[in-house]
């Protein structure tokens, strides 16, 4: 168990503008974002045992400091729609309240009225495509490819139907951009839909010397166990499409010179063996904890020592659980990694880094 000192020692991405990981250290951010209402976005330790936090049985996704470390911190997050955490003296409601009540007004008044998919998500782009400031930032790029990268990101969004944020599309983006490719190093991403955000990834990918490989039953959702369904809202099924569709947008609207497919259930696929290359940043987004699993167990082996690896589920109970637990990490081989919660849905994951070479300083 580590030293109350190091206990506070919490990541926030708290600039409310976005989703950008700053880290202010300790809560130098909170004195600052409340008076501006913008409520810290994310806040997780590095990694529970490092912070010397356990769950608290039965209560899932809560967590306490251990017997002995003089402090009591208490975070209750990824449930429904708050966020809380309570450290000692401060406490704090994590986000969401202005975002409701304007979601609530789009889903009264203005959702019944569009009945397509992709009305709805050309409606909704001028308020979410705030999400893509840090493109700004993103390294070895020039500025005007940058705003290459931002318009076709737009065309994509007007086009394609997906089922993600540009916050999310640019926190991948910037872990990405820390530095130009590798031999034969690739973006993976498990869980494609339409193709909509393989079509951004492939983007950048072949800005920055990147292979994309994507990984998809084709089939949609698969089916989601007894426990699962009782656990979140059953997905099993959904976001259907075919090969041909998804090669076809990314045709059009992406870079497919830079694309490898890999049809079948992750089982299958991923689940097999690691996957034959290195990989710098790997993308789940398949909606389910059995899915999630098995993309580990083929992604983790090649993740490379700067690697990511980012949930787009972090707002799934039984992710969330899978993620945050000991047992699914131990046997990849890696220890337990940093988890970082970047935006609503989406957390970063990382076995390297400054946060943890300074620890070992
Ligand atoms: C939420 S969608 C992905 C959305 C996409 N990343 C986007 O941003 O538009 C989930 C995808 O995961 C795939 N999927 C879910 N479970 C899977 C599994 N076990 N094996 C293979 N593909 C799976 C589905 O076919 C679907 O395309």
């Amino acid at each position: 168990m580590q030293s109350p000192v190091e206990l506070p020692r919490i990541q926030f991405a708290c600039c409310g503008f976005g989703s950008s990981p700053i880290c202010l250290g300790t809560c130098v951010c909170y004195p600052v974002a409340r008076p501006l209402r913008r409520h810290c976005r994310a806040v997780q330790p590095f990694s529970w045992h490092q912070a010397g936090l356990e769950r608290l049985p039965g209560r899932e996704g809560t967590v306490r400091a251990g017997a002995g470390s003089g402090a009591r911190p208490m975070l209750n997050y990824g449930r429904a729609h708050q966020d809380n955490i309570t450290w000692g003296a401060f406490s704090m409601k994590t986000k969401r309240r202005k975002n409701s009540r304007i979601r609530a007004l789009y889903v009264r008044y203005l959702r019944p009225y569009i009945r397509q998919d992709i009305d709805r998500q050309r409606i909704k782009l001028p308020y979410f495509v705030l999400g893509y400031w840090p493109l700004i930032l993103l390294k070895n790029l020039s500025p005007l490819d940058k705003l290459r990268l931002f318009w076709r990101f737009l065309v994509i969004d007007w086009f394609i139907v997906h089922a993600h944020r540009p916050s999310e599309i640019s926190v991948v983006c910037r872990a990405l951009s820390e530095r130009r490719a590798q031999a034969g190093e690739a973006l993976l991403e498990a869980g494609c839909f339409n193709g909509g955000s393989s079509a951004k990834f492939s983007v950048l990918c072949s800005m920055l010397g990147y292979r994309l490989s994507i990984y998809d039953s084709f089939e949609g959702v698969e089916e989601l166990s007894p426990e699962e369904k009782s656990e979140s809202y059953d997905f099993s099924g959904e976001y259907a499409a075919s090969e041909e569709l998804v090669r076809e947008n990314i045709m059009r609207y992406g870079e497919i010179s830079v694309c490898s497919f890999h049809k079948g259930w992750f089982a299958d696929t991923l689940a097999r063996t690691r996957v034959p290359y290195p990989v710098r940043v790997a993308y789940i987004d398949c909606d389910v904890a059995k899915g999630t699993r098995e993309a580990l167990h083929g992604i983790v082996p090649a993740l490379v020592h700067d690697g990511w690896i980012f949930s787009q589920d972090f707002h799934i109970t039984p992710v969330v659980n899978l993620l945050l637990d000991e047992g699914t990490w131990m046997p990849l081989g890696k220890g337990m990694p940093i988890i970082s919660k970047l935006g609503e849905q989406i957390a970063g994951i990382r076995f390297g880094g400054p946060l943890i070479a300074e620890e070992a300083a």
